[in-house]
C-alpha cells in the first residue's frame, strides 16, 4: 500500500514537472486585433519594464539604499563622461567579467562594452526604422545594419530574439516615445587596446 502511494506521488510530481516545462515553452498567442499606437506604447512599456532593459541601459543615482534608476535619463545608456576605473591586474579578466557600479559599462574577455542610448535622440535611435531594431535584436547586429558588427556581451539579444514581431514592434514604439536624451556612448574598447585609454582598462 505504502509502495503504491510512493509511486503515485512520484508520478504526480513527474506530470507536474512535465506540465511546467510545456508551459515554459509555449509562445503567447499573438494579439489578433488592430493595435493603436497607444496600445503598442503601453505594451512596449510593460515589456521593457519586465525584461530588465533599465538594468543596463538606464544610468543610476546612488542613494542610501543603493543604486536607483535615474528615470530623468531613462534608457539613455552609459554616460559619455563616466570613466571606467583602471584595472590593476588585467589577468583576472581571463576568469571574470566586471561591471561599473551603474551596470552600464562592462569589462570581460571581449574587451569593454557600454550600454547603448535607446532614446530617440540623434546619438540614440532617432534614425532607426523598425527593421533596424528587429535586426539588432534578432541577429545581434550593431545599429541593426546588415553589415553591422556583432553586438557584444552582456546585451542578451539571444534571449530577446524570442519576442514575437508584434512585441518587438511594441518595444520599438515605446522607445520612440521616450524623451530624446543626447548622450554619445563611447565605442567599445578591444581587449588588446593600448593602455592609454582613459575610459577602459589600463594596466
Ligand atoms: C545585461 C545588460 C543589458 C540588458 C539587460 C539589456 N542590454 Fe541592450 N545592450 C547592452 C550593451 C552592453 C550594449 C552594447 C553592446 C555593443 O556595443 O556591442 C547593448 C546594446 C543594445 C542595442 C544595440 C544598440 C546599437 O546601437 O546597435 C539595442 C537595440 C539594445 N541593447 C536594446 C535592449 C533592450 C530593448 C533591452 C531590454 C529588452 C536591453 N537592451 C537589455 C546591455 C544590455
Amino acid at each position: 500500500m505504502k509502495m503504491i502511494s510512493i509511486i503515485t506521488t512520484v508520478l504526480m510530481f513527474g506530470i507536474f514537472l512535465a506540465s511546467c516545462s510545456k508551459e515554459g515553452a509555449k509562445l503567447p498567442p499573438p494579439y489578433t486585433g488592430i493595435m493603436t499606437e497607444e496600445m503598442k506604447i503601453d505594451r512596449g512599456k510593460y515589456i521593457v519594464g519586465t525584461a530588465a532593459c533599465d538594468d543596463c541601459h538606464t544610468p543610476k543615482v546612488m542613494t542610501p539604499e543603493g543604486p536607483k534608476f535615474d528615470m530623468s535619463r531613462r534608457l539613455s545608456g552609459h554616460k559619455s563622461d563616466l570613466k571606467m576605473a583602471p584595472i590593476a591586474d588585467k589577468s583576472i579578466l581571463k576568469d571574470y567579467a566586471l561591471t561599473n557600479s551603474e551596470l552600464t559599462g562592462w569589462v570581460g574577455p571581449w574587451g569593454t562594452s557600454f550600454a547603448a542610448n535607446l532614446t530617440p535622440a540623434e546619438s540614440g535611435i532617432a534614425n532607426w526604422e523598425f527593421d533596424n531594431f528587429k535586426r539588432a535584436i534578432r541577429e545581434g547586429k550593431f545599429k541593426g545594419q546588415e553589415n553591422g558588427r556583432k553586438l557584444l556581451p552582456p546585451m542578451p539579444w539571444e534571449v530577446y530574439r524570442n519576442l514575437t514581431d508584434q512585441d518587438l514592434e511594441c518595444v520599438f514604439a515605446f522607445l520612440k516615445s521616450l524623451p530624446p536624451i543626447e548622450n554619445v556612448v563611447p565605442a567599445p574598447i578591444p581587449p588588446d587596446a593600448a593602455p592609454t585609454s582613459d575610459l577602459g582598462v589600463v594596466e
